[in-house]
This record gives structure tokens, C-alpha cells and sequence, in this order.
């Protein structure tokens, strides 16, 4: 039986992969007003704010030139929540950013995509 749950969950897992890469492969994504409206409250209820401003340099980078230098498409995505939650330095310069474990990785993305909507 037990064996029997472990072969679902391997090929649910399979699954879950081989779509994912697909996703990853077709690139760019599709975002609008409500996902950076939800965005935001999360980054409003976190403590971003104590270190980046939206249109200028602070401790950390401008959301703006954040977005500029960041296409939002799946790899993107992916990359910079990883960074929220674990923290990480030397893209911007020598200052780190503090990790963030407590978010999930579903409100990190949610984050990303309100920082990388904001150039339009
Ligand atoms: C303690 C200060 C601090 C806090 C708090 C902070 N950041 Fe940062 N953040 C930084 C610094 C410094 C960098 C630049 C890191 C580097 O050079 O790689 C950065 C970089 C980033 C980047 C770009 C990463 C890259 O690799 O280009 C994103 C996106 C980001 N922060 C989002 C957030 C979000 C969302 C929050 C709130 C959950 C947050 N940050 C909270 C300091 C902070």
C-alpha cells in the first residue's frame, strides 16, 4: 500500500516537473493590475520597505531599476523570490539583502511580479 503511495507521488512529481519546464520554456508571463495590486500588500505588510524605495536607490536597489533590469518571465520569477526568502548579495553591490524564511514562496513570486510590473 505503502509502495502503492510512493509510486503516485513519484509520478505526480514527475508530472509537475516536466510541466513546469514547459512553462519555463515558453517564458515570458502574463501579469495585470490585480496580481501587483496583491503584490503590494504583501510587500507592504513585510518589511521591504525599511530598505528599498520605489524610485530610487536606498539600501537595496530602486523597485524601478529592479524592473528594468529584469524581464518577468517564469526564470526570473523563480530566481528572485528564491533571493527574497534566502537572502544574497553582489548584484547590485557589496551590500546583502537579509533572507526572508518565513514567506512563501508563493507570496515572494507575488512580490516579484508587483517589483517587475512597475515599469509599465
Ligand atoms: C535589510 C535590507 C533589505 C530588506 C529588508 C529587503 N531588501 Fe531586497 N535587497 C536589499 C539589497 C541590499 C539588495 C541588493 C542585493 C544584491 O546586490 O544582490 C536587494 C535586492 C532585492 C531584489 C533584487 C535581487 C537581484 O538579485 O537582483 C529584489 C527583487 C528585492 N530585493 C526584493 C525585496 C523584497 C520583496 C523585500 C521584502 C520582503 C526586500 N527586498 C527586503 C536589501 C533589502
Amino acid at each position: 500500500m505503502l509502495l502503492r503511495i510512493g509510486i503516485i507521488f513519484f509520478l505526480c512529481y514527475l508530472i509537475a516537473c516536466s510541466s513546469s519546464k514547459k512553462i519555463a520554456n515558453t517564458g515570458i508571463i502574463k501579469a495585470d493590475k490585480t496580481d501587483s495590486l496583491a503584490g503590494l500588500e504583501f510587500v507592504k505588510r513585510s518589511d521591504c520597505v525599511t530598505c528599498h524605495k520605489i524610485g530610487e536607490k536606498f539600501v537595496g536597489p530602486a523597485f524601478t531599476d529592479i524592473a528594468k533590469k529584469y524581464e518577468l518571465n517564469t526564470d526570473n520569477l523563480n530566481k528572485l523570490s528564491k533571493k527574497i526568502i534566502t537572502g544574497g548579495k553582489s548584484t547590485w553591490g557589496k551590500v546583502p539583502m537579509i533572507p526572508h524564511s518565513l514567506l512563501s514562496e508563493e507570496d515572494a513570486k507575488a512580490m516579484v511580479k508587483y517589483i517587475l510590473l512597475l515599469k509599465n
